[in-house]
């Protein structure tokens, strides 16, 4: 059944353009690429942030407010008697247009109403640490208009946990300074602190406001602000209560005139010693010369279109036609923004994720850059000496980290088993890209210690050695607070609400508890490790890693296979987790994923089963669920995973980021007509076309996770943009459906493919060369026949990397 649509992809621009405000989730834009951040959905909600949601929010947001999404950049203009915004919110005076177009880091919003059209292009300029809204005001009557409009942010009082709870404090701290046109946020600036935020208009104004109360009224909301419905400032000055910034111009427009407006959200970081212009005065030099170079709309056009051009560079890396818009717009665009936004932001802070609750996380970060290695490559090795930094000695890891400060998160702490191994995933990755090996030689400490280095290969060597040094009775890795599936807890053992699983770990001493999935993933991070060891001449290294990886091997087979599939787990008790044998929860998808790219047992048939079990037990028409049947009670030696309600999250949920795995398993296997019908079940091109309305989230990129066939609503999305997927996803369709895998020495090409897939080209930047590569498939779904280059015939699959420009043909 066709649903209900609320927008549509325009590929030409790269943006997905909607179309009606009333989405059915806010759907939400990124903006900025390294520094200063900010979320914005069609509506203009959200907020901004310098590095770190947590500790550096300039801007309020309110989550899982009434209404959603209450808070963000808001302009309202008051023509006459009607009060509107150009997004609709927070007004929701009907519109007559509306359009919100997200793309490559910008958002554009454009609302009309009785003549007058206001569009506002939202951006944060390339190596600037702001946001630009470039508001347009048309006339496009025959009348002079005379319009008032008033600006509006919140500030956040900088910690945006503390922020939502310590009010006895917070409503004594607030302050502000007012000078010109620029409102300036300083609260703590007189103590600790040493930044500030303001926000600037490029035009005189004719008021402002900068107290909440002041302007809004204690008794009204966002929608009907006293100052703005009386159309009035009150040129209030904050002092406590809650600081917000709001500034008030009159603009005259005749028919058929347009007037630009450049509005500046800032943030300014000064040198203890030149906090002050004088007493209480902040220095505001560097916010004068931050204006000054966004104050004009020439200047913001330049800006903007440097950003374009950085999107265009960014894209033009890898770039695939195959005749299929679905599949070409995820490839060439979504699924490789996607990827930027998951590097930068791990999963700290989306419309799901706080901002408070988490900053970036040691697996997730190493997928991430998977993803997006390709397209910055220093980026991705400054992110893996970070990461690195945060490792134990003995192998361990922080499991996640501050971005402020990149230092471990001592809440949280380590103990998940599978978190070493991804460190040789990540690492893998940039020198398969780069070809630099130097990385290895980088010398980088143990939980941020001055005076502990060693170098990245010692870390690589100890992360191996951690899964090793911590075997359990059927020599499988013991799984620790869990695997990859936070959710799977198996010695933590809580009867009390109040404890956190991910923390708590009530025994462990004597545990019996193994993880099939490590297993894998040992086995594939290993024969990379292994190969990595060769390369670079640790061939003694090599040969003891390939015996730990073969031993691993023949465990998985030993005790690690149900019959139909690979086995889960083994509990604290050394019970079998994810067996025919069990009630429920017969089979995971993880083990499934893990061990078929592993190819444990390929030889035997253990792969082949183990796909057409997945395909049996856990595809539906959404994708594949995380585990079959659902847990239908909690299970209190099995954790948090049988908390959740059937179908929902790590309980038989869509977890999109494992289905991947499983799909890389087909490709290895050869099965691409399998690989395929996987994959384009969970593609959101695909989603979009039919299902808008059941899918809630954005439609253009990847969620978390789909309810799955046992929820109440499946097919329902929930968690969208911050997720392991987007760099799955990537991984999966450009090197192993699409075939196109960089390796030490150059290019592998091996596709795998639906045999209705027609000819196709992918171009390729890689280190100094540019491929352009001609795929014919020939109705095959993998096996690579033919590979001339440059018009000379290649052995085997790999093209040898080469600087300069060339031509591949290949023939399967
Ligand atoms: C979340 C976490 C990730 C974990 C996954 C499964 O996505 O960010 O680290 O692997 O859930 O529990
Ligand atoms: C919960 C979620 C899981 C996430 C974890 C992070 O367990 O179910 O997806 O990874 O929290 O702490």
């Amino acid at each position: 059944m066709e649903q209900k649509r609320y927008g549509h992809f325009d590929d030409q621009h790269r943006e997905y353009v909607i179309t009606d405000p009333q989405t059915p989730w806010p759907w939400i834009n990124y903006l900025g690429n390294e520094d200063f951040f900010s979320l914005i959905s069609n509506t203009a909600g959200g907020y901004s942030f310098y590095k770190d949601a947590k500790f550096r929010r300039i801007t309020r947001y309110r989550y899982n407010n009434v209404p959603m999404d209450n808070g963000g950049r808001y302009f309202y203009i008051k023509d006459g008697d009607t009060v509107w915004n150009p997004g609709w919110k927070p007004c929701k005076t009907p519109l007559d247009f509306y359009e919100c177009r997200h793309g490559m880091s910008y958002t554009r919003i454009t609302g009309c109403k009785n003549g007058v059209e206001a569009s506002v292009l939202f951006f944060v300029p390339l190596k600037k640490w702001c946001e630009v809204q470039k508001l347009t005001l048309r006339n496009t009557t025959k009348e002079s208009k005379q319009l008032k409009l008033f600006s509006f942010e919140e500030w956040c009082l900088w910690n945006a946990a503390t922020d939502m709870e310590n009010f006895q404090r917070n409503f004594s701290t607030g302050e502000v300074e007012i000078e010109g046109s620029t409102i300036y946020h300083k609260t703590e600036y007189r103590e600790r602190r040493n930044h500030y935020a303001f926000y600037h208009v490029n035009t005189e104004i004719q008021g402002f406001d900068t107290d909440r109360e002041t302007f809004v009224g204690l008794y009204n909301e966002f929608a009907d602000p006293q100052a703005v419905m009386e159309g009035k400032p009150r040129n209030s000055h904050a002092h406590g209560w809650s600081p917000i910034a709001s500034h008030y111009i009159e603009v005259t427009l005749q028919p058929g005139e347009a007037k630009d407006f450049v509005f500046l959200l800032g943030y300014i970081e000064n040198e203890q010693d030149k906090k002050f212009a004088a007493p209480q005065v902040i220095n505001k030099e560097k916010a004068h010369a931050l204006i000054a170079q966004l104050d004009t709309t020439e200047k913001v056009d330049k800006a903007f279109a440097e950003l374009c051009e950085y999107w265009d560079a960014l894209l033009n890396i890898y770039k695939v036609k195959t005749g299929n818009d679905k599949l070409d717009r995820m490839v060439n665009i979504w699924n490789q923004y996607q990827c930027m936004v998951t590097f930068n932001f791990s999963r700290s802070a989306s419309f799901f994720e706080s901002g408070v609750g988490r900053g970036m996380g040691f697996r997730d970060s190493n997928q991430d850059l998977v993803g997006f290695v390709h397209q910055i490559p220093p980026r991705a090795r400054q992110r893996i000496i970070d990461i690195a930094s945060t490792q134990f000695p003995d192998g361990g890891c922080h499991h996640q980290y501050q971005p402020l400060t990149k230092r471990g998160n001592n809440d949280i702490g380590g103990g998940f088993n599978d978190d070493p191994c991804w460190l040789i995933f990540g690492t893998v990755a940039y020198i398969k890209e780069t070809g630099d090996f130097s990385i290895l030689d980088e010398m980088v400490p143990f939980d941020n210690q001055p005076g502990s280095e060693v170098t990245l290969f010692e870390h690589l060597k100890i992360s191996m050695d951690h899964v090793i040094n911590n075997l359990g009775p059927h020599m499988l890795p013991l799984i620790g607070r869990a695997d990859w599936n936070d959710c799977l807890n198996l010695n933590c053992f809580s009867w009390d609400p109040n404890e956190s699983f991910q923390t708590t770990e009530n025994v462990s001493e004597g545990t019996k508890a193994e993880s099939l999935m490590i297993a894998g993933l040992f086995v594939v991070t290993g024969k990379d490790y292994v190969a990595l060891c060769r390369k670079i001449g640790k061939d003694a290294e090599a040969d003891c890693m390939q015996q730990a990886v073969d031993a691993m091997v023949e465990a998985v087979k030993k005790h690690g296979w149900d019959g139909e599939w690979y086995l889960r787990a083994y509990d604290f008790y050394g019970r079998k987790i994810g067996s025919n044998e069990c009630d429920e929860a017969k089979i995971f998808i993880e083990s499934q994923g893990w061990c078929t790219m592993a190819e444990i047992g390929a030889e035997e048939g253990l792969v082949a089963k183990s796909l057409d079990s997945c395909k049996k037990y856990l595809e539906c028409e959404h994708g594949m669920v995380l585990n079959n049947p659902a847990f239908s009670k909690y299970i209190y030696e099995y954790g948090e995973i049988s908390s959740y309600p059937e179908g929902y999250k790590e309980n038989a949920g869509i977890f999109c980021h494992n289905n991947p795995w499983v799909i890389i398993g087909e490709c290895l296997a050869g099965r691409g007509n399998d690989a395929w019908s996987h994959y384009a079940k969970i593609l959101p091109s695909y989603v979009e076309e039919k299902y808008q309305t059941l899918h809630k989230v954005e439609p253009y990129v990847n969620c978390q996770m789909v309810a799955g066939k046992d929820a109440f609503k499946p097919g329902e999305g929930k968690n969208s943009w911050l997720t392991g997927t987007a760099a799955w996803m990537w991984y999966t369709v450009s090197e192993f459906i699409l075939g196109i895998k960089p390796d030490y020495d150059g290019i592998r090409i091996d596709p795998c493919l639906p045999e209705t897939a027609t000819d196709y080209v992918v171009s390729r930047k890689f280190r100094e060369a540019e491929y352009e590569i001609t795929i014919h498939p020939n109705g095959q779904q993998k096996g690579v026949k033919q590979i001339v280059l440059d018009g000379q015939k290649v052995d085997g699959t790999v093209i040898p990397y080469a600087p300069g420009k060339h031509t591949v043909e290949v023939t399967m």
